[in-house]
């Protein structure tokens, strides 16, 4: 499996190595990975966020706060990546992970942090032996992480020894490696997966819909996932900023829910698994004005017209499809869930709810409970990339039975 497409988190700390790491960038980009980089407040002396940021095409996060007072979510930069690597990784940075001493941004996403962790030192040769740094970078190996050793040569001290951080192509070829050596397990090769996704929006003029928060983030960590695992996916999905570029995912884009109906219908009969995670507006204006619908009165009134529920008629017309709904509910959530499964003919419902905190709407994170006529099983707040993970688990678990 190739670098393509990962989310790879890179957290610079205060050594000048740091220089190197705009060529690492650089080279994960060309490869087509998604780069985010934080730094601890003293990188900043040595690399800027300007030079960072203009290659890794992402904004650069050196505090819990940005200057515009927007917070920046530690856990969520956690669990977005598929890897994380600290470098270069300074004494202090590194002794600070491996005691758990949570005083930046850095460390509190390293401790949130589920993805494996690769961690280039670099510092002077003499601080590199020395036991306590040795000892730490053994404890670092034994939670798990791989330490990519530094390397021997001319010092920024003008010492020659150990200590120069791993060039910027060694690291790049170590994490190159760990993605080709963890190529996920083929367990939907041969099969077709229809996924719908995002929002739908009902026009009520040229110019106005009736809409939703959804932001397709659910439905598409869905669709990357199956094709991981050899699927050949249909994913139909509303208007989203969502883009994908996966050979195994036909994408379709629709508007309305009678065009998501329409086209889910197109498939229908040849796919395998059907996930509904769309939100779908359940209704839609009667009439679609011609128009710009004009502000002459103080009250303007609506007639809606019940949308048709596709997975409900998914259900109807269902053979041999296995199908997994989603629920989205703010009250009595699990009878709410348990009724949408009978109601629907599903295989399978995915309960989200708004009353968790990270869980639904628009957040990288979801939180949910799967149902299904026998079974319950509840997950803790992940980011959708393993929410996803968790699903498509479950299903393989239930077309063995
Ligand atoms: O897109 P994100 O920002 O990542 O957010 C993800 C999500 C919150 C949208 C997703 O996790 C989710 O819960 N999707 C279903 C939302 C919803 O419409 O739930 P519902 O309980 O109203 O609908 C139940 C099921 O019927 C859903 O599978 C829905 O896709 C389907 N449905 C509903 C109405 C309709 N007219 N047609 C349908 O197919």
């Amino acid at each position: 499996m190739s670098i393509s497409g990962k989310k790879i988190l890179i957290a610079i700390s205060g050594g000048i190595a740091a220089y190197k790491i705009h060529f690492l960038i650089r080279d994960f980009v060309k490869k087509g990975a998604e780069v985010q980089v934080i730094m601890t407040p003293d990188a900043e002396q040595f690399v800027t966020k300007l030079s960072i940021s203009t290659l890794s095409k992402k904004p650069v996060y050196t505090d819990f706060y940005s200057d515009n007072g927007t917070w920046n979510s530690h856990v969520e930069l956690a669990l977005w990546a598929d890897v994380m690597i600290v470098a270069p990784c300074t004494a202090n940075t590194l002794s600070k992970m491996v005691h758990g001493m949570c005083d930046n941004l850095v460390i509190a996403t390293y401790m949130s942090a589920k993805c494996p962790v690769f961690i280039a030192p670099a510092m002077d040769l003499d601080m590199y032996m020395h036991p306590s740094t040795r000892k730490n970078l053994e404890m670092a190996e034994s939670f798990g992480h791989v330490v990519i050793p530094a390397e021997s040569g001319e010092l920024a001290s003008g010492l020659i020894g150990q200590g120069r951080m791993a060039e910027p192509e060694t690291i790049s070829n170590t994490i190159d490696h760990f993605f080709n050596s963890h190529q996920e397990a083929q367990t939907l090769q041969g099969k077709v997966v229809l996924i719908t996704a995002g929002p739908t929006y009902e026009a009520l003029d040229p110019v106005r819909f009736i809409g939703n928060h959804s932001s397709g983030k659910m439905g598409f960590s869905l669709a990357e996932e199956a094709s991981k695992r050899g699927a050949k996916v249909i994913l139909i999905s509303g208007p989203t900023a969502q883009t994908i570029n996966d050979k195994n995912v036909e994408l379709h884009k629709i508007t309305s829910a009678k065009e998501m109906l329409a086209k889910v219908f197109e498939f229908y009969d040849n796919i395998d698994i059907g996930i509904a995670s769309a939100a779908v507006a359940d209704y839609a204006p009667k009439e679609v004005a011609k128009e710009k619908i004009k502000k002459n009165d103080e009250n303007l009134t609506l007639e809606l017209v019940k949308n048709p529920d596709i997975l409900k008629t998914m259900g109807e017309k269902k053979t041999h499809q296995f199908l997994v709904g989603f629920a989205l509910e703010t009250q009595n959530e699990e009878e709410n869930a348990k009724g949408k499964l009978e109601k629907k003919n599903l295989d399978m419902i995915v309960l989200n709810s708004l009353r968790d905190e990270g869980a639904g709407f628009k957040n990288d994170t979801n939180k949910i409970k799967i149902f299904t006529r026998t079974e319950k099983k509840e997950f803790d707040l992940k980011s959708k990339d393993e929410v996803a993970k968790d699903i498509l688990n479950f299903v393989e678990a239930q077309l063995l039975k």
